[in-house]
C-alpha cells in the first residue's frame, strides 16, 4: 500500500511536523533554517488562524509524512511543503503537490525554491511549474549564507485562461462574472422562474445588466473577496447560470445563491455548483454557517438547499414592510441555532 492523501491540519500533527522541519540537511536543502518550540508554535497557530492560507497534512499510509501550505505574498498566491526525512524519495511530495493543486485553484501560482534543492524544482516540474521570467533573488539560509532562488510558476493552461476560474467541478467552472457578460444577465434576471421566484430586477437594457453587474457581484469581490459567479460548462459556451455566495444587509450570514437558464435546469448543474460553493465557502471563505433564502413556493430551489444540507429554519420578513415572507434555510454545523440549543 502506498496510499497519499491529503487531509485539513489538526493540532495533533503539530509536535510531528516541528520534529520534521528541525532535519539539517532539509534546511539546507530548502536554505530555511528550523524555527524552534515557540517560533514554530507561534507560527503555525497563526496560519491555522487564517482562512486565506490553505494547509494540508501530508498522510503517507495513514502516517503524517509532511505538509502543504498556499498563502499570498506581496498578493502572489504561494505554495510551500515539507517531507519529513523518512519519507523522502516515494513520490510523496509530487502527489501531494498534485492533489493540492486542485484545492488551490489560483493560477499562475508559484514557488520560490533556493537554486541548489533539484529534488524540490523536479516536484514543481512533475507538476507542470516552469521557471518564471521574474528574477531569482538571494535568500538567506539563517547561517548567513547567500542561496539564489528561482521562482517557478504554474501558469493558467490557455483553454482556462479566458475563464480565470474562482473552483470547478467535474462538469462545470465558477468564474467572476464581468461586465461583458451582460447580455447573458439581461436574458437570466429578466427568465420568468427569476421574476417569479426572485423578483423583478428592473434591469431592462445591456446598460442595466452592466450597471447590475458592477453593483452586486464585482463590488462584492472587491468588498469581501466572494459573490456571485458564472456557472459555466467545461465543454464551453456561454454562461448557463449562476451560483454563489451573497452578503445581504438584511441577513446577519452570507447566503448562498443560484439560478440556472431554464434550458440547463433539471441536469444536476444547479446541485453540482451549489456543493462546490458550501465547500468553498467553509474552506476557502472560511464560513461556519451559511443560510439561504427562498420564497414560500419554490420547492426546486428548496429541494436542493436540503440536498446541499441546508435546513429549514424560519420565515422571515426581508424587510419591516415587505408584504410576504419568505424561507430561510441553514447550515447545521456547529455555529448554528439549532445545535446550540442541544447544548
Ligand atoms: C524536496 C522534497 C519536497 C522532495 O520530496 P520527495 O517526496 O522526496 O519527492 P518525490 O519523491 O516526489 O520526488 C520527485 C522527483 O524529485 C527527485 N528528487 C527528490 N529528491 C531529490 C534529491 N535530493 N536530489 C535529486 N533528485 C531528487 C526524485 O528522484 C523524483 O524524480 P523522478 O520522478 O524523476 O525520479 C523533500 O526532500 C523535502 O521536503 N525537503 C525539505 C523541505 C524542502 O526542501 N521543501 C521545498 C521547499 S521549496
Amino acid at each position: 500500500m502506498n496510499d497519499v492523501r491529503l487531509r485539513d491540519v489538526i493540532e495533533a500533527d503539530l509536535p510531528i511536523l516541528f520534529e520534521q522541519q528541525l532535519d539539517p540537511e532539509a534546511n539546507r536543502m530548502a536554505a530555511f533554517p528550523a524555527r524552534d518550540r515557540e517560533t514554530f508554535t507561534a507560527h503555525w497557530t497563526k496560519i491555522l488562524g487564517d482562512a486565506t492560507v490553505t494547509r494540508k497534512t501530508i498522510l503517507f499510509n495513514g502516517q503524517v509524512a509532511g505538509n502543504i501550505v498556499s498563502f499570498e505574498q506581496s498578493g502572489k498566491p504561494l505554495v510551500g511543503y515539507w517531507i519529513g526525512k523518512n519519507y523522502w524519495g516515494r513520490g510523496i511530495a509530487t502527489r501531494a503537490l498534485s492533489e493540492f493543486l486542485g484545492h488551490v485553484p489560483a493560477r499562475p501560482l508559484y514557488a520560490h525554491v533556493a537554486k541548489h534543492n533539484v529534488g524540490s524544482i523536479r516536484v514543481l516540474e512533475k507538476c507542470g511549474f516552469k521557471p518564471s521570467d521574474q528574477n531569482a533573488k538571494p535568500s538567506h539560509a539563517g547561517d548567513g549564507d547567500e542561496v539564489e532562488e528561482v521562482v517557478m510558476e504554474l501558469a493558467l493552461e490557455p483553454t482556462r485562461r479566458k475563464l480565470n476560474p474562482v473552483f470547478e467541478t467535474d462538469r462545470l467552472i465558477l468564474r467572476r462574472l464581468s461586465t461583458d457578460d451582460a447580455e447573458f444577465i439581461l436574458e437570466l434576471v429578466n427568465d420568468p422562474a427569476w421574476l417569479r421566484f426572485i423578483g423583478d430586477r428592473g434591469v431592462k437594457t445591456l446598460d442595466d445588466a452592466r450597471d447590475y453587474i458592477r453593483k452586486g457581484p464585482i463590488e462584492s469581490y472587491a468588498r469581501r473577496g466572494f459573490g456571485l459567479y458564472a456557472v459555466e460548462r467545461k465543454e464551453g459556451g456561454s454562461p448557463i447560470g449562476i451560483c454563489g455566495l451573497v452578503k445581504r444587509d438584511f441577513l446577519e450570514d452570507v447566503d448562498i445563491g443560484f439560478a440556472l437558464l431554464p434550458e440547463f435546469r433539471g441536469k444536476g448543474y444547479a446541485h453540482e455548483a451549489a456543493r462546490a460553493t458550501m465547500s468553498y465557502a467553509r474552506e476557502v471563505v472560511g464560513l461556519d454557517r451559511i443560510v439561504a433564502i427562498t420564497s414560500p413556493d419554490n420547492d426546486a430551489s428548496a429541494r436542493l438547499l436540503e440536498k446541499i444540507g441546508l435546513r429549514f429554519e424560519r420565515m422571515i420578513r426581508i424587510s419591516p414592510d415587505s408584504p410576504e415572507e419568505v424561507r430561510l434555510y441553514a447550515s447545521a454545523d456547529r455555529s448554528s441555532g439549532n445545535l446550540r440549543a442541544l447544548d
